[in-house]
């Protein structure tokens, strides 16, 4: 773990403190050597005043408990049929497995309760068929979960639901993670399986919006396999009905859910609700993304070449827009505190976002940091898009004499020959609050 990684872990943190993350885990991944990992994750989320909420399924378990038993099982999922010998087998195999994570969850400190804040009542007959005890859930006791959640408690949900008279149904654990998620207004659901979440041609699909989801759902089933068919298929309901991100992640991998979530990669794939859109401070790691991005810029001479030095030795001055965790703008803001001046440089939004607004949220960001600085002037020079900034910006053309003596020094020693624009921002205004969802 390097310190740049602990400073990047530092900007998610006040957006998730106190949030509520569904952790929805496959028995497959319980039952998987990596699961000991898993349980540190858990521990470091909830180190991070993040309210973890974890589901589980039994689906393996159940599977192995009928099959060391010689019992044929009328279905492992929770999605068919349970009859009276399933309900019974995979009673046991959910206790068990309970068991096991009650035991992890104790060996790395962490609190937690089994809950029984699932109602179901029968999936009842469908296309003729009686169901009879596999269950839908009918609602969550949210009351009880945020009693634990505020107690510090982890709840421990199992994919088994209960009606007003005390009958039991088996029900699957997607469906229960995205009703718990629903209903506790979760940020995301993440979702541990053996997949590495949709890979189309060897090549793993990052993100999806919710329709890209439901197309996939609908068009091409036949990639996926049914496990991960049900999971991309509760993540795109789960969105429609109000969770912003949901995670399919393979529970196999070692730092999956930490990489995920910490991390600007990410390994699995996510669906989202809407974009996800920040600007934020820059750091050491992000210096050859922004020269990779302005690149074309400088060649065409719409901005001024920068040298890695450059940037990192005015770190501190560069923001970046990102949206759903691509790099697609920058700008950078050099104050001159003696003249009360700052200049507005390296505006750039990535070709195929321009056109939405971005550049003048850039700009604006920019020129709200300026005036909270205390500033009174915003200069912006540029070769080729002065008109850009006094037609969308409010700037006005003025000689290269406003410029602070440093900075005419290096202007006339340029052969750029760039227009200068001035702006007057007023003092007081804030700065839009970067990072926020
Ligand atoms: C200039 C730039 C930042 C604009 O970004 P953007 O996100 O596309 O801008 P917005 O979406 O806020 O605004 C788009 C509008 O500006 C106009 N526009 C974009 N570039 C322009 C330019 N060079 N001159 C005049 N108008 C321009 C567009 O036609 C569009 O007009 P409309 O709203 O009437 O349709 C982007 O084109 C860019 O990165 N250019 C190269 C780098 C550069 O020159 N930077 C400035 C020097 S610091």
């Amino acid at each position: 773990m390097k310190v740049s990684d602990l400073r990047g872990i530092l900007q998610y943190v006040p957006r998730f403190r106190e949030r509520i993350f569904v952790v929805a885990i496959d028995g497959e991944i319980v039952a998987s050597p990596n699961f000991a990992n898993i349980l540190l994750d858990l521990a470091v989320l909830r180190s991070l005043s993040i309210k973890v909420i974890l589901v589980h399924g039994a689906a393996a378990q159940i599977t192995q408990l009928a099959s060391e038993r010689g019992l044929a099982i009328s279905n492992a999922d929770g999605t068919g049929i349970t009859d009276e010998a399933t309900l019974k087998v995979s009673l046991e195999a959910v206790t068990n497995v309970m068991n096991e994570i009650m035991q992890g969850l104790t060996a790395v400190d962490l609190r937690a309760a089994y809950s029984n804040a699932i109602i179901a009542h029968p999936a009842g007959i469908l296309g003729g068929v009686d169901f009879l005890h596999t269950g839908r859930v009918e609602r969550v006791d949210t009351k009880s979960l945020h009693l634990f959640l505020n107690e510090g408690i982890t709840p421990l949900i199992p994919p088994i639901g209960y009606d007003g008279e005390g009958k039991t149904f088996r029900v699957n654990s997607d469906a229960v993670a995205l009703e718990v998620a629903e209903a506790m207004q979760a940020m995301k659901i993440l979702f541990l399986s053996a997949s590495d979440g949709v890979v189309v041609d060897g090549e793993l699909i990052g993100q999806l919006s919710i329709t890209e989801a439901e197309e996939f759902v609908k068009k091409k089933r036949a990639a996926l396999d049914g496990g991960l068919l049900s999971k991309l298929d509760h993540a795109a309901r789960a969105c429609r009905l109000g969770v912003p991100r949901v995670h399919l992640l393979n529970g196999l991998h070692d730092e999956a859910l930490l990489s995920e979530v910490f991390s600007q990669e990410g390994i699995g794939t996510m669906v989202y609700s809407n974009e996800y859109q920040q600007i934020r401070r820059v750091f050491k790691k992000d210096v050859r993304a922004i020269m990779t991005l302005i690149r074309q810029s400088v060649d065409s001479e719409e901005l001024v070449k920068r040298t890695r030095a450059d940037i990192v030795a005015h770190l501190e001055d560069y923001w970046v827009l990102e949206i759903d965790r691509n790099l697609v703008g920058c700008v950078a803001l050099h104050i001159h505190p003696e003249q009360e001046i700052a200049e507005l440089a390296c505006l750039y939004v990535h070709k195929n976002h321009e056109g939405q607004g971005y550049g003048r949220k850039l700009m604006t960001f920019a020129e709200q940091l300026a005036a909270e600085k205390g500033m009174k002037q915003v200069l912006a020079l540029s070769t080729q898009a002065f008109n850009y900034f006094q037609q969308k910006g409010g700037y006005t053309e003025v000689t290269p004499d406003v410029l602070p003596p440093e900075r005419r020094k290096k202007y006339d020693a340029g052969a750029r020959n760039s227009k200068v624009m001035v702006k007057a921002v007023s003092p007081g205004a804030k700065p839009p609050a970067s990072g926020s969802p």
